[in-house]
């Protein structure tokens, strides 16, 4: 109808009547192609919300606390460590220990404690040769200004032979009094208390050891500046120290696990494995040496401190450090040898060969230190075993899209060859550090499948390309094949993750034209899978905990 009387008005006014059709179809068209416009502007926004709702989300950051930042570096004699000072001369080397990217410091024992003498102990009391309450209370000071905390050690009998806890008959009187020097310390501002022994009082008086607890982990939550409970046990088997990190509660387990004299890496890395694969990285603790046991370069040989620094400090856990472990400090007739501060001043020969080494050794330790705390992988990623034989291993440390880092260890005197081929990790990697730049130069790019170590040699590497990521998929590792159980996967099957990941017995070998999945294909938890009829069962990798698949779960929870 309107469009009749608009034909006669038009005419009226004196247009064709083609024109005007011609003029119509056009408004049409317009409309139409408005209307198009704004369909596929809508369809590219319920696009975008839909990718976004289906990208994997970012992982949440893990509760940590200070003690999960960076290593603990620990000054058994104060006397040792500043050159015959006190503690005056302690606060002097706040800086020192802060270019080293230490978190804490656990200091002592300083208290007055006459060997395997009770009566005489006075925990509230600091040993006059080691400085007085006002020199102490300016360490805590300036070592809170550099954001390092103070740990003091109030082990009871430290230079006792009855024990740390003296005989048990009189450990429930130690104990009694250990509990107001606690409240004493917390309130001049310690950050946490180290005892050793803990498997002793813990279970010998449970009771106060449960009061001992709660008065330093008292109000944790509330307080920004957290407080820490660190134990300290001789135990060296994984059963052990496990077992006492669940029942005496500590913040943080201070062990053996790590045996300095173990010839066997394969110990070594299952060890990690399994304290990792059952405990929050956030209370495991690495050290290889100690207070009691001695300094690093002692235990392990100087040849090998490069590369405990490295182990200690890309382990899931926090490390710690002896005092001097960093320049490789030897024992002398002493457990504690006088630490050595280098100087500019001109030395002989030999003397100078030793300070490059020591300078060597310190910058090497500053790099990964620093690095440590900056990655997120390295602070509290998971970890993956790739690799391990009776003088090797690797392993990679991995957190959701942050840099992806392999560490690789050859403990033998020969130089050893890691075959990390595997279509699950890049072929390339690029070289962070290594113990030794001339084999390993850093920033040099290295084969996986054929990575070669020299003798004691350690390194550090990290995905190559523009998003610096290794790709991860089934079974990390193929270094080693068990023909009895290889499984054959027709091509186009896309094989179930769980089921092969870790299981030490069982190979799966795929023919390489059916493993090149786009990332999101192999990972996503949703994608078809067949099982070959002779696939091992899903439950078999269980007792695997920390197994890629679950890595890759989590990010696309
Ligand atoms: C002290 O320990 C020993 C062995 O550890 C035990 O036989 C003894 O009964 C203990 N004494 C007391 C008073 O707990
Ligand atoms: C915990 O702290 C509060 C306040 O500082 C104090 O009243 C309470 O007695 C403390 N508890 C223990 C077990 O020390
Ligand atoms: C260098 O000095 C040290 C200590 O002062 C001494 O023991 C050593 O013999 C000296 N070496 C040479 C080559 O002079
Ligand atoms: C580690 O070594 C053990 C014993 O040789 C072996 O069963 C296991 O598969 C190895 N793990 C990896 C990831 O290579």
């Amino acid at each position: 109808m309107w469009i009749r009387s608009l034909i006669r008005s038009t005419c009226r006014s004196g247009l064709h009547v083609d024109q005007v059709y011609m003029w119509l179809s056009w408004v049409r068209t317009r409309w139409t192609l408005l209307l198009l416009f704004w369909l596929g502007w809508l369809g590219m926004l319920l696009g975008a919300v839909l990718i976004i709702l289906q990208a994997p989300r970012c992982r949440d950051l893990p509760v940590t606390s200070w003690w999960n930042h960076g290593p603990l570096y620990q000054i058994g004699s104060v006397q040792a460590f500043t050159d015959g000072q006190d503690l005056k001369g302690l606060e002097q080397k706040v800086d020192a220990l802060s270019q080293l990217k230490v978190k804490g410091v656990l200091l002592g024992p300083l208290h007055v404690a006459p060997p395997d003498e009770a009566v005489s102990l006075r925990f509230e009391e600091i040993s006059p040769e080691v400085g007085n309450l006002e020199q102490f209370r300016g360490f805590v000071q300036t070592a809170h200004r550099k954001g390092i905390s103070v740990v003091l050690d109030l082990t009871p009998n430290y230079q006792g032979t009855s024990g740390p806890w003296f005989s048990n008959v009189s450990v429930t009187n130690v104990a009694e009094r250990l509990k107001s020097a606690l409240v004493f310390w917390l309130d001049e501002g310690v950050d946490g208390v180290q005892l050793s022994g803990v498997e002793r009082v813990s279970t010998i008086v449970p009771s106060l050891w449960a009061d001992i607890r709660a008065i330093v982990q008292n109000g944790t939550e509330q307080r920004p500046d957290e407080r820490v409970l660190i134990g300290t046990t001789d135990r060296s088997s994984v059963e052990d120290v496990s077992s006492l990190l669940s029942s005496t509660g500590v913040d943080l387990l201070i062990s053996r696990v790590l045996r300095p004299g173990d010839p066997d890496a394969t110990e070594r890395a299952q060890s990690v494995q399994r304290l990792y694969s059952s405990h929050s990285l956030t209370r495991l603790a690495w050290s290889v040496g100690g207070r009691t046991q001695g300094h690093l370069a002692s235990l392990v040989g100087p040849a090998l401190v490069k590369l405990h620094q490295l182990l200690l400090l890309t382990l899931p856990g926090t490390p710690v450090f002896n005092y001097g472990d960093e320049v490789g400090l030897m024992d002398e007739d002493t457990k504690f040898p006088k630490m050595l501060w280098d100087s500019d001043d001109a030395l002989n020969e030999t003397r100078q060969e030793d300070r490059d080494e020591r300078l060597s050794c310190l910058s090497f330790f500053r790099s990964v230190s620093e690095l440590r705390g900056k990655e997120r992988s390295l602070l509290f990623g998971d970890f993956l075993l790739l690799a391990n034989s009776s003088s090797s291993m690797a392993y990679l440390r991995v957190w959701d899209q942050s840099a992806r880092y392999l560490a690789a260890f050859n403990w033998a005197e020969e130089a050893t060859l890691l075959q990390l081929s595997d279509e699950t990790l890049p072929q390339q990697a690029e070289v962070v550090l290594s113990t030794d730049s001339s084999l390993l130069p850093a920033g040099g790019s290295v084969e996986l499948s054929s990575l070669q170590l020299g003798p004691g040699q350690a390194a550090l590497l990290r995905g190559t390309g523009i998003r610096a990521r290794f790709r991860l998929g089934p079974n990390p590792s193929s270094t080693i094949h068990h023909p009895s159980s290889i499984i054959h996967h027709p091509p186009p099957i896309i094989h179930h993750p769980p089921s092969i990941i870790h299981h030490p017995s069982s190979i799966i070998h795929h023919p390489s034209s059916t493993v090149h999945h786009p990332p999101s294909i192999i990972h996503h938890p949703s994608s078809t899978i067949h099982h070959p009829p002779s696939t091992i069962h899903p439950s078999s990798t269980i007792h695997h905990p920390p197994s890629i698949i679950q890595v890759l779960m989590e990010q696309f929870k």
